[in-house]
C-alpha cells in the first residue's frame, strides 16, 4: 500500500477533524501518501481529490464539522455512479480508503467494498444509531451541547413555573434524547423506540402538579413525532400553555470534547492500521471500552437496540 485516500460522508459531527487528522499522520507515519476527497461520495464521483499532508491536519483537533466538507449523496445508491467511483479510485492509484460518516456512509463503504476496495469505516454521526459501536464520534458533544441549552432552559422553567417541550436530533433513533434527558433530569423522555399515549404524557403532569411540582422539561426525540402536535394535544388536555424549543443544528456543531477527540484519534488510528494489516471491509468501534472492529456488512445488516433498561430508569429517577 503506498497511497489511501480519506472523505467524510452524511451530516457533519463534532471530531471529523480530529479523525481525519488521525487518519492522515497514521498514514505518514507509515510512508503512504494520503488524498482527501472533498464532499464525500459525491468528490468521489465527480473527481474531487487533494493532496494531504501533515501541516494540512494541524490545528484542526479542535474543530468542529468537518475540513473536508460533506454533502447528502443519494445519487450513490446508483451503480453507475459507483463504478465512477472505483474508476476514480483507481485513476488516482488509491490503494484503500477511509470513510468516516454515519449510517448512510456505511451502507456507501460497503458498496465501495463489494467492488474490490479496501475500506475501513469509521462511524461518526451525533445520532449514535450505528450498530457494532457503544459510541459514534460526536455522540458525546452533541449530548452536551444538547444539555447546556435544556439545563439553560430549565431555569425560565422553573422561573416561569413553564411546562417545555424540548426536541433533539437523531433521525429516526433516540440514542441522543435518551443520553440527554437522563443528564438533564427530564420529567419526560419520548423516543421513536418507545410507544407513547398523549394521556400518559398528562397523568404524569397532572400528578406532579398534585404533589406541587410546576415546571416541566420533556426531551422529544425529533423521530417520535411532530413536536408542534405534541405540543397541541398536550395543551388541549391539561387546557394550560407549552413552550416548545428545537434544538436543531447547533447540536452538530462547535468544539469536540475530549471524550469526541479521543474517539475519533483511536478510531483514524486503528482504521489505517487495519488497511496495514490487509483487513479489509471493517468498520472500527468501541466495546466496552475497547476499540474493536467488525464487517461493514454486518453492521448495515442490522440495527442498533436501545437501551430499555436505561429508559426506564429514567423513568423512575424523573418520578
Ligand atoms: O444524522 C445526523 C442528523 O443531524 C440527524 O440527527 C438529522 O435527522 C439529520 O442529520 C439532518 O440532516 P440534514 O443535515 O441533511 O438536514
Amino acid at each position: 500500500m503506498k497511497k489511501i485516500g480519506v472523505l467524510t460522508g452524511g451530516g457533519d459531527a463534532p471530531g471529523m477533524n480530529a479523525a481525519i487528522r488521525a487518519v492522515v499522520r497514521t498514514a505518514i507515519y507509515f510512508g503512504w501518501e494520503v488524498a482527501g476527497i472533498e464532499e464525500g461520495f459525491y468528490g468521489l464521483v465527480f473527481h474531487k481529490f487533494r493532496k494531504l499532508d501533515s501541516s494540512s491536519v494541524s490545528g484542526i483537533i479542535n474543530r468542529g464539522g468537518t475540513i473536508l466538507h460533506s454533502v447528502r449523496c443519494p445519487e450513490f445508491r446508483e451503480k453507475k455512479n459507483q463504478k465512477k467511483a472505483v474508476e476514480n479510485i483507481q485513476k488516482e492509484k488509491i490503494d484503500g480508503l477511509v470513510v468516516i460518516g454515519g449510517d448512510g456512509s456505511s451502507k456507501g463503504a460497503a458498496a465501495l467494498s463489494s467492488y474490490g476496495i479496501p475500506v475501513s469505516f469509521i462511524p461518526a454521526s451525533i445520532d449514535n444509531d450505528i450498530f457494532g459501536t457503544d459510541e459514534t464520534i460526536g455522540f458525546d458533544t452533541a449530548a452536551n451541547t444538547a444539555l447546556d441549552a435544556i439545563d439553560k432552559i430549565r431555569d425560565t422553567a422553573t422561573s416561569h413555573k413553564r411546562i417545555f417541550l424540548v426536541e433533539v436530533m437523531g433521525r429516526k433513533s433516540g440514542f441522543l434524547a435518551l443520553e440527554v434527558g437522563l443528564a438533564a433530569g427530564a420529567e419526560v423522555i419520548l423516543i421513536p423506540e418507545v410507544k407513547f399515549k398523549i394521556e400518559e404524557i398528562c397523568t404524569i403532569l397532572k400528578k406532579g402538579r398534585k404533589r406541587g411540582k410546576k415546571s416541566y422539561v420533556i426531551v422529544v426525540a425529533e423521530g417520535a413525532g411532530k413536536i408542534s402536535e405534541i405540543g397541541k394535544e398536550i395543551e388541549k388536555r391539561i387546557k394550560g400553555e407549552i413552550r416548545i424549543t428545537i434544538l436543531g443544528y447547533l447540536q452538530r456543531g462547535g468544539s469536540p470534547s475530549a471524550d469526541s477527540r479521543n474517539l475519533a484519534s483511536r478510531f483514524g488510528t486503528f482504521a489505517v492500521s487495519l488497511l496495514k494489516e490487509r483487513k479489509r471491509g471493517r468498520m472500527v468501534g468501541m466495546k466496552e471500552g475497547k476499540v474493536i472492529s467488525v464487517p461493514i456488512e454486518e453492521i448495515c445488516r442490522h440495527r442498533k437496540k436501545i437501551d430499555l433498561q436505561l429508559y426506564q430508569w429514567a423513568k423512575i429517577l424523573s418520578l
